[in-house]
């Protein structure tokens, strides 16, 4: 690894920073973070708007002056070193990417254009800005806990647990990490890697857990677990996903890696269980009925036992901590589903219909 000197990212001075993928579910959270607290910074949103990608998630902050939204692809090596070239970004905070591991298996080779191409033609292009003088500038890539691989009963991943991906979801990721760090290494480009574990909150598309699990609830559909549901994972709100990636961007060293998770280990099945109930709960229902909805389904393939995170380095070195707990966060993201039933409906009236019925094997 390269010398761990402090990068120091001047937060009073005026900046040009690029952020990927931000119209997508945390990147959208990020965006609103530097765009409110950061007015001396000029915050680019560059999204190619995939399926994933809603500028409705921005309404709020699409009109302020410190923002701009750039339509565009990151593997198109043209167009991004024509924006660097014309915007010269100081930072990028790199969020784009093909990110549900189902998707993955159904098609791996999107995820190595996007996850692997993508990243490096990212890499290239800061590299060439600013080969001559790195002062002050930065790459973040904003990766995974699942290029960890699976843990066992016990244990935690930390920062130096070996590599082990077993999706070509985490297998592309693990591999733009690695470009990432290679950067840093050969042409001492300042970097910084967070990993994080399962993000949950508003805005997220409901082909992940628990958006779909609270869309078929609402819809009255089956409940679609997988195996005998005894998977686990640490879950941690978005916003304080975006709270971390704020300070690891700000205080993090130069070359260091930070994992970022919740603290909050839960089993699928139990979880699952645990969200019926507060569904039935807001929706005036007798507790139990949300339950009768969970099907056992065939296991996703290569399925990782258990995640979990140990978030100690980020939480003495910055500081950082999660500040709401797994039942407010619970609440708040039933909440606004609950109140956002236009922006749930726009989705699942769509394209999503064709994947899901693809995905489940809906006849
Ligand atoms: P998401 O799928 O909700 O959003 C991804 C965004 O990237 C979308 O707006 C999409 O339009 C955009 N995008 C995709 N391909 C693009 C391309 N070729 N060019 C430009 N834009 C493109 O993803 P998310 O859940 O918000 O995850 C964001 C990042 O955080 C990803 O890198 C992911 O690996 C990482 N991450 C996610 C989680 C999680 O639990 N969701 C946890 C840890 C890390
Ligand atoms: O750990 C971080 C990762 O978390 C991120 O890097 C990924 O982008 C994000 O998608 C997430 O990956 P998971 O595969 O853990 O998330 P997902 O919501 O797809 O699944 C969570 C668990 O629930 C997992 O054990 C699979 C299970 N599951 C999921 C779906 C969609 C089901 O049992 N049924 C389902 O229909």
């Amino acid at each position: 690894m390269t010398n761990s000197t402090n990068k120091q990212i001047n937060k009073s001075a005026s900046k040009n920073i690029l952020i990927t993928g931000g119209a997508g579910f945390i990147g959208s959270h990020v965006i609103r973070l530097f765009v409110e607290k950061y007015s001396n910074y000029h915050i680019y949103n560059l999204d190619k708007l995939t399926y994933a990608g809603n500028l409705e998630n921005l309404n709020d902050v699409a009109s302020n002056k410190n923002y701009t939204f750039l339509k565009g692809d990151i593997t198109d090596e043209t167009y991004i070193n024509s924006i660097f070239n014309k915007y010269k970004f100081d930072a990028v905070i790199h969020l784009a990417a093909e990110s549900h591991v189902d998707r993955s298996i159904t098609n791996p080779l999107e995820f190595v254009k996007t996850n692997v191409i993508g990243t490096m033609v990212l890499l290239n292009a800061f590299k060439n800005l600013w080969k001559n003088n790195f002062k002050n500038k930065l790459f973040y890539h904003v990766s995974t806990d699942e290029v960890y691989g699976s843990l066992g009963e016990t244990g935690l991943f930390t920062e130096t647990t070996s590599y082990d991906p077993n999706s070509p979801y985490s297998a592309s990721k693990a591999s733009s990490d690695h470009f990432v760090r290679a950067y840093g290494e050969t042409y001492k480009m300042p970097y910084v890697i967070s990993n994080c574990s399962n993000n949950y909150g508003a805005n997220q598309f409901p082909e992940k857990l628990i958006p779909l699990f609270i869309n078929n609830i609402l819809h009255n559909k089956s409940l679609p677990v997988y195996g005998d549901g005894k998977y686990t994972r640490d879950w941690l709100y978005v916003i304080d996903h975006a709270i971390a990636i704020d300070l690891v961007f700000h205080k993090g060293k130069n070359s260091e890696t930070y994992n970022i998770g919740g603290f909050n280990e839960w089993q699928n099945i139990v979880l699952i269980k645990l969200l019926c109930d507060k569904m039935d709960e807001k929706l005036e229902k007798p507790i139990g009925t949300s339950q009768k909805l969970i099907t056992f389904i065939k296991d996703r393939p290569g399925h990782d036992l258990r995640y979990a995170i140990d978030a100690s380095k980020i939480n003495k070195e910055l500081g950082w901590t999660p500040s709401v707990t797994f039942e407010e966060g619970l609440t708040k993201t039933i909440d606004w589903y609950l109140d956002n039933n236009k922006w749930l409906n726009n989705i699942v009236s769509g394209n999503y219909k064709k994947y899901y019925e693809r995905m489940y094997d809906v006849q």
